[in-house]
């Protein structure tokens, strides 16, 4: 390697570096700036391009890997990681400025977006750098989950700090949630059965989105309509951040003053999400009227007729509640749940999309507990649409009781398993099991 490659990796180094421990302006962030400019500047009359790229931890200078990289340039190697780019490319004509967005660029915390890099460069005047970018990583459905409730936890967070939520990251969010269900539906609406006591609003807003989405698609709405009912539904209780928790969490009945407070949540969630940018209108009537119900019994009081996205997500919102245990609630089986639904359609709900949702979770849905003919037992990890009563089930406790050491999958669909039937439901309570981790652990299992 030639020597002034390794003192421009050295400055670009220090660049990046001291922009995380000085601000702007000062002599440890400008001096190595100007040094890099210099290096690069000589560097690019001589050879038009400088390509420094990352391959598996090693930085990697026109072609040929920098030994013990790892350890002298950590905070190129860190930096690039973060934004997704898996190399620099410096073109002829990369002055001064430029090279002092891209550094600014790539220090900027939270990292952003892959894809949304290069046109943050040029929209600065950047023309002369390019960055590739690593192929993105396909995320599992776990990471997914967990990202999508920690967005909705930043976004509480963030409105109780008095700032407004960012809309990007729900949006991707959204996305994310969208493509997972596309991939596997049932494993996703598997993760829906994690239900989080302690962190009850955050789960359930994500829980609400994968039913949602789960059902708009069942139900053939085009996927940008689903990524609004996805955002919708993760913001769709956000007006509980003026609702304060102590009425949240009340145990009993609630006062009608406090009641009162509760029903504005709607209509202050709406208005958060109007100020959040580039929100689409439909999100926030979506929250709007998301407990105004079917024959608008409910709040906030309404005139026009519902939006039939609202239809969606107030089933999916119902759903998630009933099976979730609350302090005023102990949880319903999804088969019961559906059942209240059902008693319900016409009056909270509307029938057809009552219907649909019942089409899709099938007769046991996904995480219910069930007893089969031959006395085991096992939970649903999968809806057999065209035989609704033979669903797939993990069996994990056997005809006498007992846990079995490993658990096996019957499908009651396939010839081995057809003398099998189910023949009830079990309450997971009662056998202190929880199907939520149960089922994240399945689809870890299963490399999801
Ligand atoms: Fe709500
Ligand atoms: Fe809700």
């Amino acid at each position: 390697m030639k020597v002034d490659t390794e003192q421009i990796l050295r400055a670009l180094n220090a660049s990046l570096n001291s922009r995380k421990l000085y601000p702007a302006g000062h002599p440890s962030v400008t001096v190595p700036a100007r040094r890099l400019e210099e290096l690069i500047l000589d560097y690019l009359k001589e050879s038009d391009k400088l390509i420094v790229g990352v391959v598996d931890g090693t930085i990697i200078v026109e072609d040929i890997p920098v030994d013990g990289s790892e350890e002298q340039f950590h905070d190129i190697i860190e930096h690039l990681r973060k934004n997704g780019v898996g190399a620099i490319i410096f073109m002829r004509g990369a002055g001064k400025e430029e090279l002092s967005r891209l550094l600014d660029i790539l220090t900027e915390d939270p990292p952003n977006a892959p894809d949304e890099l290069e046109g943050k460069l040029r929209g600065k005047g950047v023309t002369h750098i390019n960055l590739k970018l690593l192929p993105k990583e396909k995320k599992s459905f776990l990471e997914v989950h967990g990202d999508a409730v920690r967005t909705v936890k930043n976004a509480m967070d963030e409105v109780r700090m008095g700032k407004i939520p960012k809309s990007n990251e729900v949006k991707n969010v959204a996305k994310d949630l969208t493509e997972m269900i596309f991939t596997d539906s049932n494993a996703m609406m598997g993760l829906a059965m994690i239900k989080s006591y302690d962190e009850y609003l955050y789960n359930h807003s994500v829980n609400v989105s994968i039913f949602s989405i789960s059902l708009g698609r069942f139900m053939s709405r085009d996927e940008n309509e689903l990524r609004i009912i996805g955002m919708a539904s993760l913001l769709h209780d956000i007006g509980k951040t003026g609702v304060s928790e102590h009425i949240i969490r009340k145990p009993g009945n609630l006062s009608f003053e406090e009641w009162e407070k509760v029903k504005e949540h709607p209509v202050l969630g709406s208005r958060i999400a109007q100020r959040m940018e580039g929100i689409d209108s439909r999100v926030t009537t979506i929250i709007y009227e998301h407990h105004v119900r079917y024959d608008h019994s409910g709040y906030p009081s309404l005139k026009d007729t519902l939006h039939p996205l609202s239809l969606i997500v107030s089933i999916a919102d119902a759903y998630d509640a009933l099976t979730t245990l609350r302090v005023y609630q102990k949880p319903f089986q999804p088969v019961e749940a559906m059942k209240i639904l059902n008693d319900l359609a016409g009056k909270h709900f509307d029938p057809s999309t009552v219907k649909a949702f019942e089409d899709m979770i099938g007769l046991y849905p996904v995480g219910t507990v069930v007893r089969l003919s031959s006395n085991e037992v096992g939970v649903v990890t999968k809806a057999n649409t065209n035989a609704s009563d033979r669903p797939v089930v993990k069996v994990i406790y056997d005809g006498s009781g007992s846990l079995l050491g490993k658990p096996y999958v019957a499908d009651l669909t396939q010839k081995d398993f057809q003398t099998l039937t189910v023949v009830g439901t079990v309450d997971p309570l009662a056998r202190n099991m929880d199907v939520g981790a149960f089922l994240a652990k399945e689809v870890t299992a299963e490399g999801r």
